[in-house]
Order: C-alpha cells, then structure tokens, then sequence
C-alpha cells in the first residue's frame, strides 16, 4: 500500500509510503488520497488529519514516469476526471484541520502541499524545492496565489526561478513551517499539535479555518494553472528535463 491511513482518538493519519521511490506521487497515490480525505470530511469521527512521509524523505513530488508515461492518458482527462486534480480539490475544500510533519527532500507537489495544511512541522534536514520552471512547467495546486501570499513576492519568485532548496529554518523564518525539530521527532510533534485541536469545538474549529481560507478562489486558480500546467508537460523542454531524470543523465 503506497497511502497508508489511520484513525485512532479523532485523528487520522495519511502516510505515504513509497520510501524506495522518495515517496514520489502516483495516480493511484492520489486516488488514495482523494478517498480518504473525502470519507475524512464526511466522518464525524475524524477531527483533525495529519500527513505523513515514510523513511529519510517527505515527498519528491509527482512521480516522473508518471508524467513521462501518462501524457496520452493526462491529456484525454479533464481537470473534474484526473485523479491529481481530484486530490486537489479534496485538499482544498477539506475543512477540517490538516497538519503536515516533513522531514527530508520535499519536492514539487510536496512542497505545494503543504500550502494547504494549517500547521507544518519540519524536520531540523527539511529541503524544500520547487523545481517547475527547470523543469519547463509553472507551478500548481495554487502555490502562484499561496505562495506570494505566504513569503511575499520577491522570494517567492526567486525560490521558483533559482530553484534552491529551502532550509527548515528558512522555512520557518519565512511563515511555511511551525516548528523545527528533529527529524525523529516530527511525526510525534505533528500528533501532538493534532491532538491538541480535539480539546476545542469542532464546530469552531471548522468555521475559523473556513474564515481564513477561500477555498472557490483557490480551486479557480487550481484549474487556471492545471490548464497550462497539462499544456507545458508536452513542451520539448519538459520531456527533455523528464528523459534526462529517467536516465540518470
Ligand atoms: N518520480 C519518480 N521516481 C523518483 C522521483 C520522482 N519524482 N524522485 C525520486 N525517484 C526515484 C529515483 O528514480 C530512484 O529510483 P531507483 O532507485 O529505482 O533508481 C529513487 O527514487 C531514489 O531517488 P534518488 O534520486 O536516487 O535519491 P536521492 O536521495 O539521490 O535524491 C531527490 C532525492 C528527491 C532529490 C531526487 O530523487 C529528485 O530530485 N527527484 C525528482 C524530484 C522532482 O523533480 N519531482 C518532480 C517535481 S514537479
């Protein structure tokens, strides 16, 4: 099982675990997570979730193959049908709280990710990369709106253009994470602020984190970027930063 759930005392846990891959994201990944997050919103049970990376790793973003191999299948979708879009838009309309706890590489679509989660505990090795413009692509899952809105401008466009990995303390200094710690430590954290959410109202809870979010405004941008996303992964740019990772080169 490459997404391993579980619930235990009102939280529930996403974990992915493809460790020998970096825990790079599948379809199939994503349909996973689609259909735990949806069960999560509509169980009373659930009151907060956090997610997880398996081994030394968070996540190195989509898987590769994936976007190399799935074009034709990719381009036959529309953005309601293709399974990472599907888990977008879970993500971005989950109104309960999500918290993430990272440790490791973060890549792409696994630092994009945690522009949505309500709080970030980042392992003290945390490396954060956006590497979509090298790859010949823009960014996704709303990151042009949450990003700029997060770290401002200016370090938001010299992250996406210069592509250097972001330490966890920059990290921290720059509004993405919470908490610092050790590695060892950022799974047993990230429970810890999980669980200090079920003293309060649910009902509360829900309302503050719909106050400070626009999920329509965010899916809008989703699609907006989906779209040219899905037209540049075709580009000659893009299949030759692919076939150059597939090939070790
Ligand atoms: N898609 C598919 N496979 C991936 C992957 C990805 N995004 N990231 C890593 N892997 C695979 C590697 O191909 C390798 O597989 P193998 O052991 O069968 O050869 C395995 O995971 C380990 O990766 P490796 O590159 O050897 O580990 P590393 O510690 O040297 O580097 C990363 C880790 C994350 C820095 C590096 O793998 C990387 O840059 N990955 C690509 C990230 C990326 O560009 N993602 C897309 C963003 S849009």
């Amino acid at each position: 099982m490459d997404i391993v759930t579980t619930q235990a005392d009102g939280v529930l846990t996403l974990r992915l675990n493809r460790p020998a891959k970096k825990n790079a994201l599948t379809r199939a990944m994503y349909t996973d997570l689609t259909g735990a997050l949806t069960a999560a919103s509509g169980d009373d049970a659930v009151r907060a979730a956090v997610i997880l990376g398996e081994g030394d790793d968070f996540c190195a973003g989509n898987d590769i193959l994936d976007f190399a191999q799935g074009l034709a299948e990719m381009q036959s979708e529309t953005i309601d049908s293709a399974p990472v879009f599907q888990f977008l838009k879970a993500l971005t309309y989950f109104s309960k709280p999500l918290i993430a706890g990272v440790q490791g590489q973060a890549v792409g679509v696994g630092v994009t990710l945690l522009l949505h989660c309500d709080m970030v505990v980042a392992g003290d090795n945390a490396r954060l990369r956006l590497p979509f413009l090298q790859l010949g692509l823009v960014p996704e899952a709303g990151s042009t709106l949450l990003l700029p809105q997060r770290i401002g401008h200016a370090r938001a466009f010299e992250w996406l253009s210069q592509g250097q990995p972001v330490t966890a303390a920059q990290a921290h200094d720059w509004g993405l994470a919470n908490r610092v710690v050790a590695p060892d430590a950022v799974e047993a954290t990230a429970m810890d602020l999980a669980r200090s959410l079920l003293r309060l109202s649910p009902a509360a809870v829900q309302q503050t984190k719909g106050f400070l979010r626009d999920p329509d405004a965010l899916w809008q941008v989703i699609q907006a970027e989906g779209q040219v996303f899905r037209q540049l992964l075709t580009s000659p740019e893009a299949m030759k930063a692919f076939q150059a990772f597939l090939n070790k080169s």
